[in-house]
């Protein structure tokens, strides 16, 4: 009869039963697994937290071993996947460009398109899990025009994509600098998951209706793309860099409050955390750790930062609010700080947050419960009418 619960944004809705992610947005917790994120992002690493994610438990040494081998195993991208790059303009955005190139991953690998089959869909989260470097680098060096670097298998995840992105074809032995590995696979653990964001739910009602595995996480990476979701971190850099100098800080923010204004300060505010962001935390500390060690603490988009976060954190409206800087405010600094441009923040979030989006697909198609995903909606249009001839329009 039309009576349908209204909730425009899922406000109030659960849209499924989930044991992966929990999140309690008052106090400010995020557990994968039950596990605590702080725990995850100093003792953990990115690999681990797949494993985890995807399996429910922590890996053993012999679990992890071989899931790591399993992982660096489909590393490298079918040769002829390199001509769709040349396909795009070297400015496209690696957004564009990932949507393209991770969709048409369903024409290369026929076989884990079964989704019927346990391993072959085991097989598609492990081939996605580790192609996504792969391309996500791909989409840089041909943005700067530069020889793709295939990946080294004998390196760690993390450590293989700043090579991938930063390195030299036929120049080794590469090094990464250790404290920006270890910041890089920490800006990956805690983007990993985070339950049902725009996204994640995306990804889940792609697939609900039976869709392969690389179409879904194609459709996530376009809703990722967004300011108000994984664009943030993008957006929140060119804002830092739009202010320039402390002393203008003032004025933005008077434009923030400004109800007439719809400027929003980037990098502050989360639907679910009314509190803080936990990972924000840790990623705050991490951030430190970087200019630190790159010697960028008196850059001024660092000074910038700091004084925006310190102002708002004072500031009545921000307060009452309950606007905190959350993750992609810090991640940002640090990939900036890193060399990265501010371009690819949003590929390398996409990256991450891979093995949530098969994590939680691989939970839906498991499910006895799930069905196809098919919201209603309040009709506010026209009732019944009666066609009319062209000539009596007016
Ligand atoms: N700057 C200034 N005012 C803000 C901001 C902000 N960043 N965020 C929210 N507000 C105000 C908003 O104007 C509204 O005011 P009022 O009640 O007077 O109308 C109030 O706070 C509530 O805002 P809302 O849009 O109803 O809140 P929401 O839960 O729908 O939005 C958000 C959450 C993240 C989309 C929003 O805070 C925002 O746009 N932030 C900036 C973009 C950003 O950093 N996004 C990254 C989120 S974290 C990474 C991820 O998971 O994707």
């Amino acid at each position: 009869t039309g009576m349908f619960t209204f909730d425009p944004g899922f406000t109030s809705t659960a849209s499924c039963n989930s044991t992966i992610t929990y999140i309690d947005g008052d106090q400010g917790i995020l557990l994968h697994r039950g596990y605590p994120i702080q725990q995850l992002a100093e003792k953990s690493d990115f690999l681990e937290v797949c494993y985890l994610l995807l399996n429910g438990e922590l890996p053993t040494a012999g679990q992890k071993t071989k899931f790591e081998s399993d992982i660096t195993h489909h590393t490298m991208v079918n040769e002829q996947l390199k001509s769709f790059f040349n396909g795009f303009r070297r400015d496209s955005h690696p957004m564009a460009v990932l949507v393209g190139v991770v969709g048409a991953l369903s024409a290369f690998y026929h076989d884990s398109t079964d989704i019927n089959d346990p391993y072959q869909r085991m097989i598609a989260s492990y081939r996605l899990i580790a192609k996504m470097p792969t391309i996500a680098a791909m989409a840089y060096k041909y943005s700067v025009g530069q020889p793709f670097v295939y990946p080294r298998n004998d390196l760690g995840y993390a450590e293989n994509f700043l090579y991938m992105t930063f390195g030299v074809p036929q120049c080794e032995p590469w090094k990464a600098n250790p404290v920006l590995s270890r910041a890089m696979d920490r800006i990956l653990i805690l983007h990993a998951d985070h339950e049902q964001n725009a996204s994640t739910s995306t990804v889940r009602l792609a697939g609900s209706s039976g869709a392969n595995p690389f179409a879904c996480i194609a459709a996530g990476i376009a809703s990722l793309w967004g300011p108000a979701h994984g664009g943030a971190n993008e957006a929140c850099l060119r804002m830092l860099e739009e202010i320039g100098t402390p002393d203008r800080i003032p004025e933005f923010i008077a434009r923030a409050k400004d109800p007439k204004d719809s400027f929003r300060l980037m990098g502050f505010g989360h639907r679910v955390y009314k509190n803080f962001d936990p990972r924000a935390t840790v990623m705050r500390q991490t951030a430190h750790e970087v200019l630190e060690e790159l010697g960028a603490k008196d850059s001024p988009l660092f000074q910038v930062a700091m004084q925006l976060e310190k102002i708002a954190l004072e500031d009545e409206y921000f307060i009452s609010k309950k606007l905190y800087p959350n993750v992609d405010f810090y991640s940002g600094i640090i990939l900036s700080a890193m060399g990265f441009p501010t371009s690819l923040f949003t590929a390398i979030f996409a990256l991450a947050r891979t093995v949530g989006w098969i994590a939680q697909w691989g939970e839906m198609i498991e499910d006895p419960t799930q069905k196809i995903g098919r919201p209603r909606q309040l009709y506010s249009g026209d009732t019944s009418r009666d066609f009319q001839s062209i000539d009596k329009r007016s």
